[in-house]
């Protein structure tokens, strides 16, 4: 019998539809969820907060030692995190923090401290996490790792309509850039670019609903607990 705490992976770009799946499937299965995108957010937020620049790497490897995030998901929408104790509501959200996120992101020793952040999240009975290299880096030994895909077009407008939906003042256009600026930086940035595992399994949502991306990952899950359990 396995004692380890088996992880579900789901990596993929912004808009690809992995935060939604992801809180549906933690529900579903009663485990822990991590949002490891808002790990970062969380970051450049509490560096904002704390008045020091993102290029400041040493003072952000210091502020990402001490840093304790929870995630608690909400499969209606975006997961509500906090930072140290302290909810933070939508601050997290805007596209201001996402690429500062995104700065942080590129940098190896960031990426290096904030590993145990996230590591942390992995308790029983289980976890979901979602990000970009979940699979390749943080949980390389988990039960099950999957890739969500979608073309930019779908995946800025999906980002869109949550924006609009949590009250943003966004623009279609300006974000289709955004996300495909981002997405360059992150696919191409050499500390764990946005690549799939090896042994991920890779699965295109763009004309998927959210539903049918729930049941083929939970479907791809199941035998693999099994198999995991008996091992
Ligand atoms: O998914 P998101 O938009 O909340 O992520 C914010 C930024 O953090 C994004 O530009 C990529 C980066 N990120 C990362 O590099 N690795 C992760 N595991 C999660 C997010």
């Amino acid at each position: 019998m396995s004692s380890k705490v088996p992880v579900l992976c789901l990596d993929g770009p912004s808009g690809s539809g992995k935060g939604t799946v992801g809180q549906i499937c933690a529900q579903r299965l009663g485990w822990q969820y991590l949002d490891s995108g808002a790990i970062y957010r969380a970051l450049a937020f509490s560096l904002r907060e704390a008045g020091i620049d993102v290029a400041d790497i040493n003072s952000a490897v210091q502020q990402a030692a001490q840093l304790q995030v929870a995630c608690l998901p909400d499969p209606n929408g975006a997961a509500k995190i906090s930072i140290n104790g302290v909810d933070t509501g939508q601050e997290l959200r805007t596209e201001e923090i996402g690429e500062l996120a995104s700065q942080l992101a590129s940098e190896p020793r960031i990426r290096d401290a904030m590993l145990a952040v996230q590591r942390r999240a992995r308790r029983p009975p289980g976890l979901v996490a979602d990000g970009r290299d979940m699979g390749t880096t943080v949980f390389p030994d988990a039960t099950l790792k999957i890739f969500l895909t979608a073309t930019p077009k779908i995946r800025a407008r999906r980002r869109y309509k949550q924006l609009k939906l949590k009250g943003f003042d966004v623009n279609l256009a300006h974000l289709f850039q955004v996300i495909q600026d981002r997405d360059a930086r992150d696919a191409q940035r050499r500390a764990s670019p946005l690549i799939p595992a090896d042994d991920a399994v890779t699965l295109d949502t763009t004309d998927l609903e959210i539903t049918e991306v729930v049941s083929r990952v939970l479907d791809l899950l199941q035998p693999r607990l099994v198999h995991e359990r008996a091992e």
